[in-house]
């Protein structure tokens, strides 16, 4: 009979359980994953309580006061902490997010905190994002073009152009959605998923980029953009209410209309 094994750190296991003091009033618990390269350890799930009435509204708000107070070897990325640097993203309550846009309050029961799936753990909250970072590289998400401005000045847009970047610009690259994308989980060695796709799409509708059909041609093989079935998993889990994968049909309209 065939045996299968998990994967090495796969199975979880019960971590250290952080009281908090007596006379807190409004206690909530924050179960959060733990691991680390340096011991041969599985992961953990660590319950730390917390003190509402002590602790900022966000769940990075309690990430940092675990820190500061109960435990410092707690890891995670975080910077601008209002939703702008997209380092904070992780998996909160079940949905890919970022911890400073989501409110505690909004979450029922215990606070249960991971890192981004099917990525490699560097540690605790901290995924390995140096494939995504990679494959972001590859679109080259810069403006592209040869030409001399006529008059020496600014590339200008009409008004009309300027909007066309509208949903595509705010993108954070927290890359949650390409983090909740199945086609991303199973083929992200090839299909380039729909972070860096909304931002080849960003360059690509640029009024003022000159290598349109050369980002297209780079695009159009059976995985780097193919590999989307329309899930929408990114949509409904991108925190700052973008569409990954309306710019991934557009980039598809695009690729038809050549
Ligand atoms: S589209 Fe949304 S979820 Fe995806 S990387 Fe950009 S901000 Fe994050
Ligand atoms: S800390 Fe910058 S997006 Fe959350």
């Amino acid at each position: 009979m065939a045996e299968f094994r998990l994967p090495k750190n796969s199975q979880i296991t019960d971590g250290v359980t952080h009281k908090a003091s007596a006379d807190a009033a409004k206690v909530k618990n924050f179960k959060i994953y733990r691991w680390s390269p340096d011991d041969d350890a599985q992961p953990r799930i660590d319950s730390f309580e917390i003190d509402l009435d002590d602790c900022g509204p966000m769940v990075l708000d309690a990430l940092i006061k675990i820190k500061n107070e109960k435990d410092s070897g707690l890891t995670f990325r975080r910077s601008c902490r209002e939703g702008i640097c997209g380092s904070c993203s992780m998996n909160i309550d079940g949905t890919n997010t970022l911890a400073c846009l989501k409110s505690i309050s909004d979450v029922k029961g215990d606070v249960k905190i991971y890192p981004l799936p099917h990525m490699p753990v560097v540690k605790d909250l901290v995924p390995d994002l140096s494939n995504a970072y990679r494959q972001l590289t590859s679109i080259e998400p810069w403006l592209k073009n040869d030409s001399e401005v006529a008059d020496g000045g600014e590339r200008r847009q009409s008004p009309a152009e300027r909007e066309k970047l509208d949903g595509l610009w705010e993108c954070v690259l927290c890359f949650s959605c390409s983090t909740a994308c199945p086609s991303y989980w199973w083929n992200s060695d090839e299909y380039l998923g729909p972070a860096v796709l909304l931002q080849a799409y960003r360059w690509i509708s640029d009024s003022r980029d000159e290598q349109k059909r050369e980002r297209l041609d780079a695009l159009d093989d059976s995985f780097s953009l193919y590999r989307c079935h329309t899930i929408m998993n990114c949509a409904k889990t991108c925190p700052k209410g973008l569409n990954p994968g309306k710019a991934i049909a557009g980039i598809k309209s695009e690729m038809a209309q050549r």
